[in-house]
């Protein structure tokens, strides 16, 4: 049986303060005990948020990290840091980091191992920009952003990757995909993963959606059969918002 997860992005935004606040706010929401809740604040508040989900179901997650291990990288922060403070879980390759950053699915190739080799589950997300839906080659492009990153993988370290179907075009946007086009595209992601590995493999990974997720839309989305939940980015700075989209299964 797959997992359902709902995992939220918190970008660049909520001080310490605010993020215990946060939390504290989830805390008190009746979340749907099924699924597996994630929360990924800033770097500099993730030791905060360990402490104050200890006595909780809600995982830490962080939203990036380096692909070595240590060294004279200013500014950067590794697998074994994160893991060392109760982190369990690590986001990459979010269109937003592809984006301003710079990362190629050669990097994240990268980081996903460095990542695994620690110990940290990985939320991977990968999706199409819109003029490739618009010229009808969003299946090429994801089907090369997974197989670059993570078809190295062996089919043992699978249990440690969540997938996040994020199509740039609905990051941030207020546009959903459909949930028929939501549909289509993990059932896609599903067979590329059955193809290249096997079923076990194919039929044990999450695959979450992102893009605009909000608490009027999750249910018929989470209802689709290939989707296992969600990677909530603006709805999940809200603790009503996030616990009903939880609540949404
Ligand atoms: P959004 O962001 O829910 O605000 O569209 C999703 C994401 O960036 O993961």
């Amino acid at each position: 049986m797959r997992k359902q997860i709902v995992a939220g992005n918190w970008k660049m935004n909520k001080t310490e303060s605010e993020t215990i606040q946060l939390i504290n706010e989830l805390k008190q929401q009746d979340l749907n005990s099924e699924v597996e809740v994630f929360i990924a604040p800033t770097y500099v508040n993730l030791s905060a948020a360990v402490k104050s989900t200890t006595s909780s179901e809600i995982r830490i997650a962080a939203q990036n990290m380096h692909q070595s291990a240590s060294g004279a990288y200013t500014g950067e922060i590794s697998a074994g840091m994160l893991q060392d403070i109760g982190v369990e879980h690590v986001i990459l390759g979010h269109s937003e980091r592809r984006a301003y950053f710079g990362e190629t699915d050669e990097l994240l190739k990268e980081k996903v191992k460095a990542a695994l080799e620690a110990g940290l589950g990985v939320i991977f997300c990968f999706g199409e920009e819109l003029e490739e839906r618009k010229s009808d080659t969003h299946f090429d492009v994801v089907k090369q952003q997974l197989s670059t990153a993570l078809f190295d993988l062996d089919a043992t370290q699978w249990p440690q990757i969540v997938l996040a179907y994020e199509p740039v075009w609905a990051i941030g946007t207020g546009e959903t995909a459909s949930p028929e086009q939501a549909q289509e595209m993990h059932a896609f992601i599903r067979s590329l993963i059955r193809e290249h590995y096997d079923y076990a493999c194919a039929d044990g990974v999450s695959i979450l959606y992102g893009g605009s997720v909000k608490p009027a839309n999750a249910t018929e989305i989470f209802a689709q059969a290939d989707v296992d939940g969600g990677l909530i980015g603006g709805a999940s700075l809200q603790a009503e918002d996030f616990a009903a989209i939880v609540n949404g299964f």
